[in-house]
């Protein structure tokens, strides 16, 4: 959803904020803002991309009007997937409070912001916004009066609200706002005993987030505690990095990875401050915590686009990389699949009598992949069930169930909810994620990483392929345990895989004519993806991919239901895409398809054929033929979609859409 980052150091924020930005600007993208504390308050937000944030700034600089926004050391930054207020100037972030004092920004939603509006609003409070942050705003400005004058408690959200005198918040959108003596400054006294810069505005923070109900991450600085940004998390990412001349908040790592890698996983509920040469964690009552240290195990340039005119250009190239990455070191001395971390004893894992996968989009895709694959090798009854729906149908969950819960993120907010629901009911969960530091490993039982590196393009590619594998290897990890699968049988199924990257590159080398289909079909009103066994979750990625970059209508069909209603969809020139089994092996279902090509073919259907190298009985029904390299059936996904990412990036690019931002989107769902 929304990137956040903030800075307090010895260098200037300004710059360290928007590179930091840029690196987020995947999470949301409807608005910016920034905002620095140097002699005051000064912020500047556009709605709109990055760029008209940059354009704003770059004005203010020309006019020598920046007011020393490019010099504080103290910095926050955010970029908004719009939730509450549609993404205007005005709903941009950062929100002030009344008296100037405060800017904050917030990633996730506070379910409960109407009932705090509203006891602002009748203590006076006029608002500038329509967000539910601006509300944080208000109640941080009221605790920190509350806190200055000496009242021990929490003060209710409107006391200390300064009724007079004060600069008027009707738009800090106008550009940099000046508050330097403005009576609240002047009348500043801390009575809060208080050696520790920013201990005030800590304790102001905590005080808040006991109020809030719902997911947030908020970020603050207050120009009566320059040199400090506090943070605070619930249900919703924060990681600290520690640097060498500062220290950084932000979303996710990338925001600061050109600065350090060594970072802190912060826990659920827990308040942070940042100062220069310190970093201090509490939970929300203000007792001391711990967060979990770790290094980034890739560097900036990951996270840059290196020559490709898209990260998804980029990420669709890297797919053998990160295919090779995640295998690497899977498979112990003793033949023993090795996943990252076992909260969850073997026994357990023997009594499992049942699977959920649970997850989103893409991942659950992934997931439907996997139950052919875990079935298959654990005769274990594997359900796959988009992790939005998952609780809210009650499914049957006891402690000898097992839910996979698949996310690249490890943010997002219905997977999160339903692996919460999973644990609650006593079932073991096993996270496959990308991100370290995330909330979903964290909360998991057992974790599986794949390795693919930052993916900053919302539309997932290489994080689908790793998922795959790291499915592959859950179910050759649970068969294993199980005593079904020998280590010999495990150790073909690795080697197999072991040749995947090899066969994705192959793939790779040859999509120059799907390149140019693209360009072709890029008029097309519809496409139709069609597909059976693990060709199926293939055919509603490839479909999907299309839906989300290309804007176009496209639907993905188990080949076998077209009859059942869809075939109606087929007129003359209509472009259908099949994904088409191996002929080896399964030849019933390879026949079965190639039925399903003459039935669309009749009907005037442009047929895309997906088909294995030595697949001669398709030919006669392929208006285009593209060739994948002979794959064990369970494992073609890895090759057949390759081609189905290049096709949408293609189309989309070919319409003029912005491939690796496209409308509506952002690549991380922190709400549900
Ligand atoms: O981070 P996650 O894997 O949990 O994200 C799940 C989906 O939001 C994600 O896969 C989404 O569908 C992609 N944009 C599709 O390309």
């Amino acid at each position: 959803m929304c990137g956040i980052v903030g800075y307090a150091g010895a260098r200037p924020a300004l710059g360290i904020v928007l590179d930091g930005l840029r690196r987020l600007e995947y999470r949301g993208y409807d608005s910016a803002g920034v905002a620095v504390i140097n002699s005051g308050l000064l912020s500047c937000k556009r709605s709109g991309k990055l760029t008209n944030l940059d354009k704003a700034l770059a004005e203010l600089s020309a006019n020598g009007g920046d007011g020393g926004l490019v010099t504080g050391t103290t910095g926050i930054g955010h970029t908004r997937w719009a939730t509450h207020g549609p993404p205007t100037d005005r709903n941009a972030h950062p929100h002030q409070s009344t008296n100037g004092r405060i800017a904050v920004i917030h990633n996730g939603i506070i379910e409960n912001f109407a009932t705090l509006r509203a006891e602002l609003e009748a203590a006076g409070v006029e608002f500038a916004s329509d967000t539910d942050t601006e509300c944080v705003a208000h109640m941080l400005a009221a605790e920190l009066t509350a806190l200055e004058e000496g009242s021990p408690h929490q003060a209710p959200a409107p006391a200390g609200v300064p009724a007079s005198g004060t600069v008027p918040n009707k738009g800090p959108l106008l550009g940099v706002s000046f508050e330097e003596g403005s009576p609240v400054q002047a009348e500043h006294v801390s009575r809060v005993p208080s050696s520790k810069p920013g201990e005030v505005l800590a304790e102001a923070m905590r005080r808040v987030c006991r109020r809030l109900e719902g997911a947030f991450t908020l970020l603050v600085v207050d120009k009566e505690a320059p040199g400090v940004v506090v943070g605070a998390r619930r249900d919703s990412p924060l990681v600290v990095g520690r640097g060498e001349d500062g220290n950084y908040l932000a979303s996710d790592v990338s925001a600061f990875i050109a600065h350090t890698r060594e970072a802190v996983e912060l826990g659920q509920d827990q308040v942070v401050t940042i100062t220069a040469d310190a970093v201090e964690i509490t939970d929300f009552r203000g007792e001391p915590a711990a967060g979990r240290d770790f290094h980034v195990d890739w560097d900036a340039t990951a996270a840059e686009k290196g020559g490709y005119d898209y990260f998804m250009l980029k990420e669709i190239a890297e797919q053998p990389r990160a295919v090779a990455d995640t295998l690497r070191g899977r498979l112990s001395d003793t033949g023993q699949i090795m996943l990252d971390e076992v909260r969850v004893s073997e026994q357990d894992l023997r009594d499992v009598d049942k699977i959920f996968i649970v997850a989103c989009g893409t991942a659950y895709h992934a997931g439907l992949v996997a139950k052919y694959a875990i079935e298959h090798w654990t005769r274990i009854p594997c359900e796959v069930e988009l992790a939005s729906e998952f609780r809210y149908r009650d499914p049957v969950l006891d402690r000898t169930t097992m839910v996979v819960a698949i996310s690249q993120s490890g943010e997002t907010m219905d997977t999160l909810m339903a692996l919460r629901h999973a644990k609650e009911q006593h079932a073991r969960v096993l996270a496959i994620c990308n991100t370290n530091g995330s909330t979903i490993p964290r909360e998991s039982d057992a974790v599986l990483y794949t390795h693919a590196g930052p993916e900053i393009a919302v539309a997932s590619t290489k994080a689908f392929l790793t998922q795959l594998i790291a499915c592959y290897l859950v179910g050759l990890h649970l068969a294993q345990v199980r005593g079904i699968m020998y280590a010999d049988e495990v150790a073909t199924i690795v080697s197999q895989l072991q040749e995947m990257p090899g066969k994705v590159d192959s793939v790779l080398d040859v999509m120059e004519p799907v390149r140019q289909l693209g360009r072709e079909l890029a008029g097309s009103p519809s496409v139709l993806f069609i597909g059976r066994h693990v060709g199926y979750p293939v055919a509603l990625e490839g479909a999907l991919k299309l839906k989300e970059l290309a804007y176009m209508h496209a639907e993905g069909f188990a080949a076998g239901e077209l009859k059942h209603g869809p075939i109606a969809l087929i007129d003359n020139g209509t472009p259908v895409v099949c994904v088409v089994p191996s002929p080896v092996g399964r030849s019933v279902l390879h026949d079965k398809i190639v039925s399903n090509l003459q039935e669309v073919r009749a009907r005037g259907a442009r047929t895309i054929v997906i088909a294995e190298e030595g697949d001669e009985a398709v030919a006669a029904y392929a208006d285009h033929l593209v060739r994948v390299p002979r794959t064990p059936t369970l494992l073609a996904p890895l090759v057949t979609t390759v081609p189905l990412q290049v096709l949408a990036c293609e189309i989309a690019s070919a319409r003029g859409h912005d491939v690796d931002q496209p409308r509506n989107l952002a690549k991380s769902v922190t709400v549900e």
